[in-house]
């Protein structure tokens, strides 16, 4: 799959939350020579700046001083070879584990719900895909960011099977957790996320289903090879 003669296309991954999409996402990445975006850490690390700020959290936002202050963000990505991973970075600094924790994902779709932090965030999306051979998750991908992706996969899966993955990867990194707090937090997230006015989670009418609640990682991925190539003999 790894031939560079080959037409790059781009690769829109949307669903809901904790459903493995960036997993999946970053091994056909890696497998096609593709350039992984993560846009979720994107709105992870702009949460992160304004819970620093403490301008978001406890069910609290102030609106006006964070759009006074979202022109202070820079997002970027640097590359660790040694995780194979770009690694998302707040104002130069590596902020990859920060934004994964609790705290984070509790604020950060209020964060996602502002017209203005998406289109700065958008922005720089289609600048990243702009010579394609991308590979980007997240939930607007193929309907905003991307809408003329040539694959466009939509990943869902049982919520409570999303709220154990999640659970028992916090409990391998040693975190004190507990499973019906991770299952009101997905829950809520894919509530918030298909709700909000701006860019609400919504399958795109030409992108094609994944229900991966009962598949493996390499069930999946095999899945998805498939349909990638599919899509890059057809273009
Ligand atoms: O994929 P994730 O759980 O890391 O995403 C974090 C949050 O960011 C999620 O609650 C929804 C939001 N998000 C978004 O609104 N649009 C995207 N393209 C990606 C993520």
């Amino acid at each position: 799959m790894n031939d560079s003669s080959e037409k790059k296309i781009i690769i829109a991954i949307d669903g809901y939350s904790s459903c493995g999409k960036s997993t999946v996402a970053k091994e056909l990445a890696r497998q096609l020579n593709y350039i992984f975006i993560d846009s979720g850490a994107m709105y992870r690390a702009v949460t992160l700046f304004f819970l620093r700020e403490g301008l978001v959290g406890n069910g609290k936002i102030n609106l006006p001083a964070i759009l006074e202050k979202l022109q202070l963000i820079r997002i970027s990505f640097i590359f660790n070879a040694a995780t194979s991973h770009n690694e998302v970075f707040l104002n130069g600094e590596n902020v990859e584990m920060e934004i994964r924790q609790l705290a984070v994902a509790q604020n950060v779709s209020q964060i996602a719900a502002i017209a203005e932090v998406r289109q700065l965030l958008v922005a720089q999306q289609q600048e990243m895909g702009r010579s394609k051979g991308i590979v980007m998750d997240g939930r607007d991908i193929g309907t905003v960011v991307f809408p003329s992706a040539e694959l466009k996969i939509f990943m869902t899966a049982d919520p409570r099977i999303r709220a154990k993955r999640r659970y028992d990867e916090m409990i391998a990194k040693k975190e004190s957790v507990d499973f019906d707090e991770i299952l009101t937090n997905i829950t809520e997230r894919d509530r918030y996320d298909e709700t909000r006015a701006e860019s609400p989670l919504r399958r795109a009418a030409d992108a094609i289903v994944l229900d991966n609640s009962y598949m493996t990682r390499e069930e999946q991925f095999a899945w998805i090879l498939d349909k990638v190539r599919e899509k890059r003999n057809e273009n």
